[in-house]
Parts: structure tokens; C-alpha cells; sequence
């Protein structure tokens, strides 16, 4: 298992997650920003599906997938997040698993969600993980990714250690051989600005 961001698996870190993230009017423009990109995406689906949301964390997301109508079921391996998640969205399912290995059938859901998970992983675990998520979403995925061009990739691991980036025509031409498409919704939150939100569906 890749844990990814494990400074977030203990109870204290979950009280400053977001805090940190989106701290005074630079962290409130990008809130508003990728909540305008994740709106964006969501509505080219269809509204009322089964959605999983990996990771869900403290469950950030799941009004916004709920506002679309959509049943949640969030996916997180750290328990601390999952409990604070469970009482930010009273009632919602929450289930002990890492993205690498999701307790689902095949196109079990519609929709998988997934924010802020790619950057973290290695890129031989994340195409393991979209398959993953592939695997489980009858309709489509949406997820957040670095795609900071090579050409730039020493420069952004100066400025954002941690996020990691996988060129763009690479992963392309992954989903071309796995018969998806590929859209493009924009930027997202991301130190230095390269995260986009992209969608990824079946294309027959
Ligand atoms: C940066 S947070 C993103 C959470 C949420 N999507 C958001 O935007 O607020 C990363 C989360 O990924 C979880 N995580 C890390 N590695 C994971 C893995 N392999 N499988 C499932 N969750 C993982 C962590 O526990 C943490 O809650």
C-alpha cells in the first residue's frame, strides 16, 4: 500500500487540514477557484449517481457531490479521517480501504471522484490506481492531477516537493489505450498551479 501524505493520518493534522490549505484571501480565491473547476466537471456527468469519493478525507466534498444528487460513498486508509468525514456528512457510508485496491465489483458505481490523491503517488502506482478507479466506475472519473510539463519538473520539485507530476501526453495516450477519453476542466488548487481537473470516460 502507497500512503500517500501520511502527515494527515493523525487526528491533530485532520483540525489544521484545511486551515493550512486555505488560509486567508490567496487560500479563499483557490477554494472558490477549485470548487468552480470541480462544479465544471461534475455537471458534464448526468445528476443521482452511485459515486465513490477516493480519498475522501475529511469528507470535503461530499456536499458538493451530494448537491448533484449523488449517493457518496466515501474511501479513505486513514480511520482519523474517515470518523471526522462521518461527522462533517451525518449518515454517509465510509469505508476502510486504500485506492490500490477498492472493495468494489466491476462498474459497481458511476462515478469515481477522486481529488488531490494522484499528485501524492509515484507514477508506477498511479496508473495502477486509475485503472483501479477504471475498473470500478460504470460511467466516469474525475480526479485531479499534476500535470506540470517536463520541461518545468525541476523547477516545480523545488517549489512543491511533495506533488508529483505525470506529463500529460503520457497519460493521454494511457487513456487512448484504454478507450477513454480524456477532458480537460482547468486549474485547481495546487502550490504551484499545475493541478487540473480532468475527466476521464468510456468513449463507445
Ligand atoms: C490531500 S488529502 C485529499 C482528501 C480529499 N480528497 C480533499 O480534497 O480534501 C489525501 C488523503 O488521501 C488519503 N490517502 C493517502 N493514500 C491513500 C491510499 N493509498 N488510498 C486511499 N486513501 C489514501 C489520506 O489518508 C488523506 O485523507
Amino acid at each position: 500500500m502507497y500512503r500517500a501524505r501520511t502527515a494527515y493520518l493523525d487526528p491533530a493534522a485532520i483540525a489544521r487540514y484545511e486551515d493550512s490549505r486555505f488560509r486567508g484571501p490567496l487560500g479563499a480565491y483557490k477554494l472558490r477557484r477549485e470548487r468552480r473547476v470541480v462544479r465544471s466537471a461534475l455537471a458534464a456527468l448526468p445528476p443521482n449517481l452511485r459515486a465513490v469519493d477516493c480519498p475522501t478525507g475529511v469528507g470535503r466534498w461530499i456536499s458538493t457531490l451530494a448537491d448533484r444528487g449523488h449517493q457518496v460513498i466515501g474511501v479513505d486508509i486513514s480511520v482519523a479521517m474517515l470518523t471526522e468525514a462521518r461527522r462533517r456528512a451525518e449518515g454517509v457510508a465510509a469505508v476502510h480501504a486504500e485506492a490500490e485496491h477498492l472493495p468494489f465489483g466491476d462498474d459497481c458505481v458511476d462515478l469515481v471522484f477522486s481529488f488531490a490523491l494522484a499528485k501524492h503517488l509515484p507514477r508506477e502506482v498511479l496508473f495502477g490506481v486509475l485503472d483501479e478507479f477504471v475498473r470500478v466506475a460504470r460511467i466516469g472519473v474525475v480526479c485531479t492531477v499534476n500535470t506540470t510539463p517536463p520541461v518545468l519538473w525541476a523547477w516545480a520539485k523545488r517549489r512543491a516537493p511533495r506533488s508529483r507530476a505525470v506529463d500529460l501526453a503520457v497519460l493521454r495516450s494511457w487513456a487512448q489505450s484504454r478507450g477513454l477519453s480524456l477532458r480537460d476542466f482547468g486549474r485547481c488548487h495546487s502550490p504551484i498551479g499545475m493541478e487540473r481537473c480532468l475527466l476521464l470516460r468510456g468513449t463507445d
